[in-house]
């Protein structure tokens, strides 16, 4: 038999296959409670779909493969707006969400055998894709003792035990919400530049903050591979499309990249993005939304079991112990999902270590099927 290729054997991610288990029940007629994506309940914004609606009427057709010029330039504007920080449009470039950033910047960034740092716990596409590609992710397992946050300290030791070719750092983080904050950023990013280690700032939760703020690598120089989306705060994940801020030598090897690669984003999802930005009142009202849900979650979680709740700082998941329950959150979850109708993400999808008496839920849908949820698990737990 021809066998696949050893370098697609990389783990499942969890979250999409326990999507996948829900859909097999919705399927049969079962009414699930989804909070094991981080995918909005609630639709793009309505300029979003208007500007959609109007390039539908038109050819869509391949654009230039680092984006059409009205999203780069709006995008770089936004800069501008939200952080004070002067980005040229030359700079950005358009990609399929924010996963399609990170394949190309793995990809074009990096040689076969380069040592990635990243915290453990994490997004589980970075170490698979890395995988893939013939990186080597380079966990580090990170805890209360400095607030589920990667550190400069980290890296450096790290990088002592054997060279660092990149470090990964994600804030706010998935799955554990916190924030690295302004000043440990800054640190970071010097200690990046000092050591010759590229800088990678996965900045696609920034708008969903709760606590504290959300700074942008880009403030601490040029050099780091600044990695965004419109898929949380603009709520488009289906339409693939997010975008990444690089350093000036590094825009044409990822433009032929992406020519060979996919030639260009969807043109439909590039046109309606460019509205995403004018629709402040509507995605704020959105974040309400999860605030509520934010604050429902932390008061009722731990009265039914629920230990040791990280920080939720920003984006829109709770990570949660669930130790007094199971010591195999795998189980715990298909369980969850078969006997509750409720579908939640375990903890090994995000770390290898500690993550089978974790589970991850997500609080990104709608207020009243969040609360369902959780009422759900009351019943359930009971
Ligand atoms: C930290 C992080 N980075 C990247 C992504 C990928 O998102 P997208 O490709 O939709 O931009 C996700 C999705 O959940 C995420 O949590």
């Amino acid at each position: 038999m021809l066998k696949p290729s050893a370098r697609s054997d990389v783990e499942p991610f969890l979250a999409m296959d326990v999507m996948t288990a829900a859909a097999e029940l919705e399927a049969a007629g079962k009414r699930i409670i989804h909070m094991e994506v981080g995918q909005p309940g609630a639709p793009a914004p309505a300029p979003v779909l208007a500007a959609a609606a109007e390039a539908l009427r038109g050819r869509l057709g391949y654009t230039e493969a680092l984006g059409i010029r009205t999203l780069r330039e709006r995008i770089a504007r936004h800069y501008a707006e939200a952080y004070g920080v002067a980005v040229p449009p030359s700079r950005v470039m358009v990609t399929t969400g924010s996963s399609g950033g990170f394949n190309l910047t793995f990809l074009g960034a990096f040689d076969a055998g380069a040592r990635i740092a990243m915290a453990s716990p994490a997004y589980p596409a970075y170490r698979n894709v890395m995988k893939a590609l013939g990186l080597l992710p380079v966990e580090i397992g990170v805890g209360p003792e400095t607030r589920w946050a990667l550190t400069a300290e980290h890296v450096e030791a790290a990088h002592r035990e054997a060279s660092l070719a990149g470090v990964l750092v994600a804030s706010p983080a998935n799955p554990t919400g916190t924030m690295t904050s302004p000043e440990e950023l800054r640190r970071l990013v010097a200690l990046s530049d000092d050591l010759g280690i590229r800088f990678i700032s996965d900045e696609i939760y920034h708008g969903l903050v709760y606590a504290g703020r959300a700074e942008t690598a880009l403030r601490h120089g040029d050099r780091a591979v600044v990695i965004n989306s419109f898929s949380k705060y603009y709520c488009m994940t289906g339409w693939r499309v997010g975008w990444l801020v690089l350093p000036d030598e590094l825009v044409r090897p990822f433009e032929r990249l992406s020519q060979s690669l996919y030639i260009s984003v969807p043109e439909l999802s590039q046109r309606a993005a460019v509205a995403a930005f004018d629709s402040g009142a509507e995605l704020e009202a959105v974040k309400a939304g999860y605030a509520r849900n934010r604050a429902a979650l932390l008061e009722r979680l731990p009265g039914l079991g629920f230990d040791e709740i990280l920080p939720v700082d920003g984006a829109f998941y709770v990570y949660a112990s669930v130790a007094r329950f199971t010591n195999d959150a795998l189980d715990f979850a298909s369980r969850m999902l078969r006997e509750a109708g409720v579908a939640a993400t375990p903890g090994p999808d995000f770390d290898h270590a500690r993550g089978h008496r974790y589970m991850r839920f997500s609080f990104a849908g709608t207020e009243g099927d969040i609360g369902e949820g959780i009422d759900r698990l009351a019943h359930w737990l009971r």
